[in-house]
């Protein structure tokens, strides 16, 4: 159970002329998915990297359920909050099995408790524990390794999960089907998820809410429709109604079917 929260998070890189966040505010409430909207470059990854405390701030505050990230041990907070990245960065020489348990080893869980949460797992993300468990990730396909990828973010139960642009470089329909399988396992577990994406589709697909940034600032944070119907900038109109009405409505459809709304 967490909240996320930003209070006028600011983060300048060394050298830098500007900031790469810029005063940002905003609130992930416990259980929600949040996603960062934005061209590359805007922001995201750096924002996301100040709740793990892999950036530090120039200003403002990160909390989780109201602490200030700044006042907890960094390496047990970097153990408490699940984090996946697109170049998913498994260990070459462990087991599928290894992977997925290295932060519950970490926390020293049992063998028998470990094995059965990697098998509750590698069921969960879709892949035969008997046929998947003793791997090593150069047989896997890309698809199958992003999905080990977030079954090792989430295997100790982190508090909160962050996603940064995770299923860009599978091809179009494995990352629908991993679309899916995040919308049904965050919702399942109430895991607080921040979810980072360049790629307006994929926002609409999976966002409860979403915080379209833009050169390092907040443009709007808002649920899906409002921002089509309620856009507070010129960008943000720009942005929603890049595509024509069809699109619009395929991907209307798109997130209802992917999140079981579909009439
Ligand atoms: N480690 C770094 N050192 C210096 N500048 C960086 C670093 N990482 C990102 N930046 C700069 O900060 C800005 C925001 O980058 P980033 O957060 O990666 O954006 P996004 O994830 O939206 O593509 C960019 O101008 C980028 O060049
Ligand atoms: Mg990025």
């Amino acid at each position: 159970m967490s909240s996320i929260t930003f209070d006028g998070v600011t983060v300048r890189y060394p050298g830098a002329e500007s900031d790469a966040v810029e005063n940002v505010s905003f609130e992930c409430d416990d259980g929600e998915l949040v996603v960062l909207l934005g061209p590359s470059g805007c922001g995201k990854s750096t924002l996301l990297r100040t709740v793990n405390r892999l950036v530090p701030l120039a200003a403002g505050r990160v909390r989780i359920d109201g602490n200030d990230v700044n006042a907890l041990d960094a390496v047990e907070l970097r153990r408490s909050v699940g984090y996946v990245i697109q170049a998913v960065g498994l260990f070459a020489h462990m087991t599928v099995a290894q992977n997925v348990a290295v932060v519950p080893s970490l926390r020293g869980w049992s063998r028998d408790e470990t094995a059965r949460r990697v098998d509750e797992l590698l069921r969960m993300i879709g892949l035969d524990p008997a046929a998947y468990r003793d791997r090593r990730p150069s047989r896997l396909s890309g698809g199958e390794a992003q999905r080990v990828g977030v079954a090792r973010a989430i295997a100790a139960r982190p508090r909160a999960l962050l996603m940064d642009e995770p299923f860009g470089a599978v091809d179009a329909i494995v990352r629908t089907a991993l679309q899916r399988e995040l919308v049904r396992i965050v919702a399942e577990l109430h895991t607080t998820t921040l979810f980072v994406t360049h790629d307006m589709d994929e926002a609409f697909r999976l966002a409860d809410r979403i915080v379209v940034m833009r050169s390092g600032r907040v443009e709007q944070v808002a649920r899906p429709q409002e921002l089509f119907e309620r856009p507070a900038t010129e960008y943000v109109r720009d942005l929603v109604h890049a595509g024509d009405d069809v699109y619009r409505r395929y991907f209307m459809r798109g997130r209802a079917l992917l999140r079981g709304l579909a009439e």
